[in-house]
């Protein structure tokens, strides 16, 4: 079976495909030759980005129901690779963190299993899933990577570390507060120490995992940043980056856990949706009382060939958008040519 998915190429179904990671897999997954199948459940606009990644025909999105079992067996019916990137970091009305991180893993594993030509299964789980961890998410994803290594355990588990890049739910997210309000919150002093990673290099990794011989099946790879960055250093960088004054609000958890409580406490006894959870996310609050590092014997980017890109550079300069003004490339563009006639581009 592994001989013939080496002969005929990779065909892979990526559930989650139209999230922020997803887009980085598929690009390097159709770059690469591969066929790739979006299963998408929204509008068109969730999934047309991903088309323009591979030559015609080779991007194929498919319209699912993640609870109709039969939607995904079409879905997978045709692949030798599955991807479960589905994830969520807040619940909603109709999903829980339990359904989403734990329950659709297990039933992507099993209809995995049960179809016979499946070769690899990748499961994107997150760094510090475990099941005493003090966030409801990270014990969801735990409980996620053991009932797919139960339903099939030639899986290859990822636990990627916060994500950053062009389209992330962190910096873009700081950098939009600061500049609205003047002044960034850090929860708990922002001390927490966590690893930060170029979502490009996650995408790598995953991808890499594939054109092993085999070796990281049944594996778990932790996939952090090469730098350990506290909540404040992270923030500096991206004061640094947006050319802004670093002016910081010092938010105790308990008055944090105290402005977020309310959504959480609302969500299912109000008859309409709430709004998402940006900066004062419950789950996550409790996320950062411990500090979430790749462990010391893990196997990690090394294994998988992949040197991580430090964070500070071309992996953030995304949030040059959020300078006063706007991004100025003029003195780079000369410099880089070494001209002194390159018009400014601002
Ligand atoms: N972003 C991070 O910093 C980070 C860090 C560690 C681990 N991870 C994990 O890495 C994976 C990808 O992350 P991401 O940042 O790309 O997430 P994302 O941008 O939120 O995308 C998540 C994907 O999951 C799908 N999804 C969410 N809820 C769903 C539901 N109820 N039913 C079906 N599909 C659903 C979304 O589909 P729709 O587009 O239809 O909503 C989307 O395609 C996730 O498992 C996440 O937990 C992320």
């Amino acid at each position: 079976m592994f001989l013939c998915f080496l002969i005929h190429g990779i065909v892979a179904t990526v559930f989650g495909a139209t999230g922020f990671l997803g887009r980085y897999v598929v690009q390097q997954l159709a770059k690469m030759g591969s066929q790739v199948l979006v299963p998408f459940r929204g509008g068109e606009d969730s999934h047309r980005h991903l088309k323009l990644m591979g030559d015609l025909g080779q991007i194929v999105p498919m319209n699912y129901n993640p609870r109709d079992v039969n939607s995904i067996k079409t879905a997978v019916a045709k692949s030798n690779v599955v991807i479960n990137l589905i994830g969520r970091e807040f619940e909603t009305r109709n999903y829980g963190f339990e359904e989403v991180n734990h329950q659709m893993a297990e039933q992507l594993a099993t209809i995995s299993k049960e179809h016979g030509g499946i070769v690899r299964f990748i499961q994107v789980s997150a760094l510090g899933a475990s099941a005493s961890s003090p966030s409801r998410l990270l014990r969801a994803k735990a409980a996620g990577e053991e009932s797919v290594l139960k339903e099939f355990p030639e899986a290859t588990i990822m636990r990627p570390a916060t994500l950053i890049g062009t389209e992330d739910r962190i910096l873009n997210r700081w950098a939009m507060y600061a500049k609205n309000w003047g002044f960034l919150p850090l929860v708990g002093g922002g001390s927490t120490k966590i690893q930060p990673v170029y979502v490009v290099d996650v995408a790598a990794a995953i991808v890499n995992s594939l054109k092993d011989d085999g070796t990281s099946m049944g594996k778990t790879y932790e996939l952090g940043g090469p730098d350990v960055y506290t909540i404040r250093d992270l923030a500096e960088l991206m004061f640094e980056t947006i050319r802004e004054y670093p002016r910081y609000v010092n938010l105790p958890f308990p008055i944090a856990r105290a402005i977020a409580s309310p959504r959480e406490m609302l969500l299912n006894k109000v008859p309409f949706p709430l709004p998402t959870p940006s900066n004062f996310n419950l789950d996550q609050i409790n996320a950062l009382s411990v500090d979430n590092l790749v462990s010391e014997n893990a196997l990690s980017f090394a294994d998988l060939e992949i040197k991580p890109h430090k964070l500070k550079g071309y992996p953030t300069e995304f949030l040059v958008c959020y300078r006063k003004g706007g991004p100025s490339f003029g003195s780079t563009v000369s410099e880089k040519m070494g001209s002194a006639d390159v018009a400014p581009r601002f």
